[in-house]
């Protein structure tokens, strides 16, 4: 039996309360799901700044009576002190992914980053400790590798921020490093790469690339590659995410897994163009037209690093961690959510 097997079983007959974070986000929202559907009392916090309702709302209507009466909602802002204290009483593992996403808004407004990000992340750690939470598993990113050119990417590693974003991100797990050592708080950092899957945002100036593609391939508008298209990312699957964050919650306290940080990743590396390609020739399940888009070429943006490829040994050692999706079965199972998405905008 895999950790992870064990770990979900471990859930099914021992609830505990979470507080998730930005639950109301693409990720969030996942966590939120997975963890009603093994009967764990959830709380959700969000602003919803960037996250969506509909997300929620999606969750609960797939959700029983019974799983729904396990959930509660706090709309509240992370920035605000008293969010976090509310939000820890009785919590016994937090899983935190508020926060600000994209390079390119933190380096339009690097405050609006760091307040929502760090102050955020500093109010939830101290209102944690204070609730006597027994666990903050946190989302960092791959992002803190910064100008580091060294590939594949180990947690030890790092280099030079390359934005206000990736800068928070690295306080934040400093931050938690220190909530360890002086104060006792067990805390696990994820470092995602490049997730993807249903429900992630594909609106907006600050969408991610993928969802960002599929809306423009669904609406027959050109795709935007950024640089020459060899520019390459470790895509990691939805599913991979909520894999990692449940073993760090579950992590056994005291242990050598505890008062870390992980990769989250598959440690494949995928090229934009054989993303495009990828995800050209699944949408043309649905749409075939959609053969006869080509990729439209745009200058490198700032910020943005060249490849990323993580090495997952680590979390696989220490917590367990096997990526069960690769990127083009994840890729398969995310379509069909645009596609019907899509359809219902028209
Ligand atoms: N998606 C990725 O590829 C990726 C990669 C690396 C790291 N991450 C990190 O994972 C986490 C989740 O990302 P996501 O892709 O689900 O993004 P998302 O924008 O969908 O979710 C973030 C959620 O946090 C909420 N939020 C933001 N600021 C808040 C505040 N001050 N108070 C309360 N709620 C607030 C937003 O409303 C949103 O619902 C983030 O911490 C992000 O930095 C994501």
């Amino acid at each position: 039996m895999t950790r992870f097997a064990e770990v979900e079983r471990e859930l099914r007959t021992s609830p505990r309360r979470f507080l998730v974070t930005g639950g109301g986000g693409f990720i969030g929202s996942h966590l939120v799901e997975r963890l009603l559907a093994l009967g764990q009392e959830v709380v959700a916090l969000d602003s919803f700044i960037t996250g969506k309702r509909e997300n929620l709302q999606q969750v609960l209507a797939a959700a029983s009576p019974e799983a729904r009466a396990r959930y509660r909602l706090l709309e509240s802002d992370l920035r605000d002190p008293a969010a976090s204290v509310e939000a820890c009483k009785g919590v016994e593992v937090v899983l935190h992914q508020a926060a600000l996403g994209s390079v390119p808004r933190s380096l339009k407004d690097p405050l609006a980053s760091h307040l929502a990000n760090v102050d955020g992340t500093l109010h939830l750690l101290l209102a944690a400790r204070d609730a006597g939470v027994r666990r903050v598993v946190y989302a960092s990113s791959s992002s803190v590798y910064g100008d580091s050119a060294e590939l594949p990417k180990r947690e030890e590693r790092i280099g030079r921020a390359l934005s206000p974003y990736a800068l928070t991100k690295r306080i934040d797990e400093l931050y938690a490093q220190l909530f360890g050592d002086c104060y006792g708080l067990e805390s696990i950092g994820l470092r995602y790469f490049n997730v993807f899957g249903r429900r992630q945002d594909p609106e907006g100036a600050y969408a991610a690339v993928l969802p960002r593609w599929i809306s423009a391939l669904l609406g027959g508008k050109p795709v935007a590659i950024y640089g020459d298209g060899e520019t390459s990312r470790d895509f990691c699957y939805i599913d991979n995410v909520v894999q990692a964050n449940l073993l760090a919650a579950l992590a056994p306290p005291g242990s050598e897994a505890v008062k870390q940080v992980y990769n989250v990743a598959v440690g494949e590396r995928t090229t934009l163009r054989e993303l495009f390609c990828l995800v050209r020739a699944e949408l043309a399940r649905f749409d075939p037209a959609v053969l006869q888009c080509e990729p439209d070429l745009q200058p490198f943006r700032a910020g943005d690093i060249r490849h990323s490829l993580a090495d997952i040994d680590k979390a696989g050692r220490l917590l367990g961690y096997q990526p069960e999706w690769r990127v083009a079965q994840g890729l398969a199972a995310t379509m069909p959510w645009y596609v019907e998405r899509a359809r219902a905008q028209r």
